[in-house]
């Protein structure tokens, strides 16, 4: 990130990120340990994978390489929850992004983001809590998306979608007042240099289950322009966000459309010497249906795609020129996807023969609908 600010955080400060064992949240735990920050306290959840909670510790401390100012904050979501009482900022990352159920979902995206605003709302000390949203909550409709009213009838296309959509009512409804930034993310893909393993995004999924035959067709709106943002470009804006002077309430990364989703398979086919995938039909009845034919772990591929727009409306216009202003005003640049990152993320998935068994997992077998 080009900036002419770095976040400059007070001497002995503790940030809480939640779901700092994730995606996202690993690369915000490790910005915010690479510009100083004392104490870094990352909220996990008890026991819900055979990995000990030292392992999970040590794990993350390697990544960040640092070997004591992060902690593990072990909770039970569906309980009060208690955060340092020193804690001055807040980053939540966590969330259901890859299950199928409904319910684990709902649970994730909204019960425990209530928790972590209770908790946040008896916390003395708070200067900023970050909020990580989806571009994808507008859903579609036939009217703009507007910020005044984010209820405009839109059809959310995924449980996912409203449980983000619900989550930022949800924040705005909030009794106490917060000083709260939601971050509406648009597709976070792999770091800017790619190397070796990284971890697995949902463009990655599509692309490998591609390259290895399994998916016939990609279920995208080949024309359809994403929002592609690289990882750790992603959590260094999140790291500024917390100490920026009045930052706006809702910040949209990237604040730029990428190119259509035909042009990184068209990247892919290359690397491949393939000729490029079939794209799935607009029509959102054919494409329920044919959701509901692929194998589970097909189906949470589709689940984090971005589906095509119901029959006659259209993905709603999003308003970013806050999000530009404050970026241009922060000296925040955009890096250029170029195309030897698209040609590294083919390779990649390429190279990657490793069997995607982990997509089967119970939790992930619910039905869509
Ligand atoms: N990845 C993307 O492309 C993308 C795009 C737009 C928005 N976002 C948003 O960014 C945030 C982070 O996404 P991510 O890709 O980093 O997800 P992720 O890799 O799945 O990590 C999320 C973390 O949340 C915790 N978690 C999962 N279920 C939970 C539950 N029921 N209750 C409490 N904590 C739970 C887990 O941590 P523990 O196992 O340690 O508890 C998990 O590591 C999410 O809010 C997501 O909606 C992501």
């Amino acid at each position: 990130m080009r900036s002419r600010a770095r976040p400059t955080f007070p001497h002995d400060t503790c940030c809480v990120v939640s779901g700092g064992t994730g995606w996202v949240g690993r690369h915000v735990v490790r910005f915010l340990i690479e510009q100083g920050v004392e104490r870094v306290c990352v909220v996990t959840r008890r026991g819900t994978t055979s990995e000990c909670s030292c392992d999970k510790l040590n794990r993350l401390r390697e990544f960040c390489d640092t070997s004591n100012r992060i902690e593990l904050l072990e909770v039970d979501p569906s309980r009060l929850l208690v955060l340092p009482s020193d804690t001055e900022y807040v980053v939540h990352c966590a969330g259901a992004v890859q299950s199928l159920l409904e319910s684990a979902i709902m649970e994730a995206n909204l019960l425990f983001a209530w928790r972590m605003l209770a908790a946040a709302s008896r916390l003395d000390r708070l200067r900023r809590y970050v909020h990580l949203s989806t571009l994808l909550m507008r859903g579609d409709s036939e009217t703009p998306f507007s910020e005044s009213s984010l209820d405009i009838g839109q059809h959310c296309v995924s449980a996912y979608t409203l449980s983000k959509f619900l989550a930022e009512v949800m924040i705005q409804k909030f009794p106490h007042s917060l000083p709260v930034t939601i971050v509406r993310l648009g597709a976070v893909l792999a770091p800017l240099h790619i190397s070796g393993a990284f971890n697995r995004d949902w463009l990655y999924w599509t692309l490998n289950l591609w390259q290895q035959g399994r998916l016939r067709a990609v279920p995208l709106t080949s024309e359809e322009s994403f929002y592609p943002v690289p990882v750790d470009w992603a959590s260094q804006v999140i790291g500024s966000l917390l100490t920026a002077e009045q930052p706006p309430a809702v910040v949209h990364i990237p604040a730029e459309p990428g190119p259509p989703v035909n042009h990184v398979f068209s990247a892919a086919a290359k690397v491949a010497g393939r000729d490029p995938p079939d794209f799935y039909a607009q029509h959102s009845t054919e494409w329920r249906c044919y959701h509901k034919s692929l194998p589970s772990e097909v189906r949470r591929i589709v689940s984090l795609c971005y589906p095509p727009p119901p029959a006659g409306s259209k993905l709603c216009a999003i308003d970013s020129s806050a999000s530009r202003a404050w970026l241009a005003r922060a000296g925040i640049v955009m890096p250029e996807l170029s195309e030897s990152y698209w040609r590294r993320l083919a390779e990649e998935t390429r190279e990657d023969t490793s069997d995607t068994q982990d997509l089967c997992t119970e939790e992930n077998s619910g039905s869509y609908d």
